[in-house]
């Protein structure tokens, strides 16, 4: 059994370092009652779970929690099979052109590189803006090269994603997703698969947006970046959010045995 937790109250100032009450923008992201299953498993049970315009969740859990498959569902890469997922008041539409635009509001950065092979730095950072937001092919690259320099990699522009590190191509992910002008992003374990000594660049691109104000959920297990940026932390166990509570909050007072259990082997090594 879980024990349950108090749902943190972001109305209260007293609760760690989230932002401050008045910066709370809209609920954005609202999931209600969702469940999903995979045949008889019970993937996601019952998820209650919103994030406000420029809060950064970052959601943590050990490994088959559902953290994945909650950022798949939010995305509509995954059926729900009851609740419901809004994205900035408007309920994810099962298929078509206003799935399309409605997914070009969520932004999805993933673990490992998904960068079109085939296609220049720049191409894949301007092909969706000119297919899905139907920018002309100037705007796109203009906007394309300001977003590339933005996270640093604007000198690798005409090259080919095998060219790059993967530090880089992750960047360029950021910058792919940052140029469909989300509402909201969804980074899922985006420095699991870099080289230790790459880790810190694509953090140092997702502390300065999150300082930015962008709506963003992060499934991570870098703790620094948690400390650094989060709002809030929630914590997934077994289908459930177990927990939820502000970075300092839930790194040093965590209070259900599943949450103390996961951080007690994350914080030893
Ligand atoms: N496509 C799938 N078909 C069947 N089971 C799946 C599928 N994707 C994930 N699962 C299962 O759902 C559970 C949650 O997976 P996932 O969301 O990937 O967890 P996490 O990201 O927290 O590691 C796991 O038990 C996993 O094996
Ligand atoms: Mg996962």
């Amino acid at each position: 059994m879980v024990e349950a937790a108090e749902p943190i109250d972001l109305s209260d100032p007293t609760q760690g370092p989230s932002i401050a009450p008045d910066q709370i923008g809209e609920p954005l992201v609202v999931l209600t009652g969702v469940d999903k299953y995979f045949g008889d498993l019970h993937v996601l049970q019952h998820i209650d779970l919103t994030v406000h315009k420029g809060e950064v969740v970052v959601v943590l859990g050990p490994s088959g929690s559902g953290k994945s498959t909650l950022c798949r569902a939010i995305n509509r890469l995954e059926t729900i099979q009851s609740g419901t997922i809004t994205i900035d008041g408007s309920e994810l539409p099962s298929e078509g052109k206003a799935l399309a635009n409605l997914r070009a509001d969520v932004g999805m950065v993933f673990q490992s590189f998904n960068l079109f092979a085939h296609k220049t730095i720049l191409e894949n950072v301007t092909l969706g803006p000119i297919k899905v937001r139907k920018k002309s092919t100037a705007e796109a690259k203009q906007r394309g090269m300001e977003l590339l320099k933005r996270v640093g990699v604007d000198s690798q522009a005409s090259k080919y994603p095998a060219q790059l590190s993967g530090g880089q191509q992750q960047r360029v992910a950021i910058a792919r997703a940052l140029a469909m002008d989300p509402k909201v992003i969804l980074f899922d374990e985006p420095t699991s698969a870099l080289d230790p000594e790459m880790v810190n660049e694509v953090l140092d691109v997702m502390v300065s947006l999150a300082k930015q104000g962008m709506t963003m959920i992060v499934v991570t297990h870098e703790m620094g970046f948690a400390r650094k940026a989060a709002n809030r932390v929630v914590f997934m166990a077994d289908g459930q959010i177990v927990e939820e509570a502000d970075p300092e909050t839930f790194f040093t007072a965590a209070k259900s045995h599943r949450a103390k259990d996961f951080l007690s082997k994350i914080l030893t090594h």
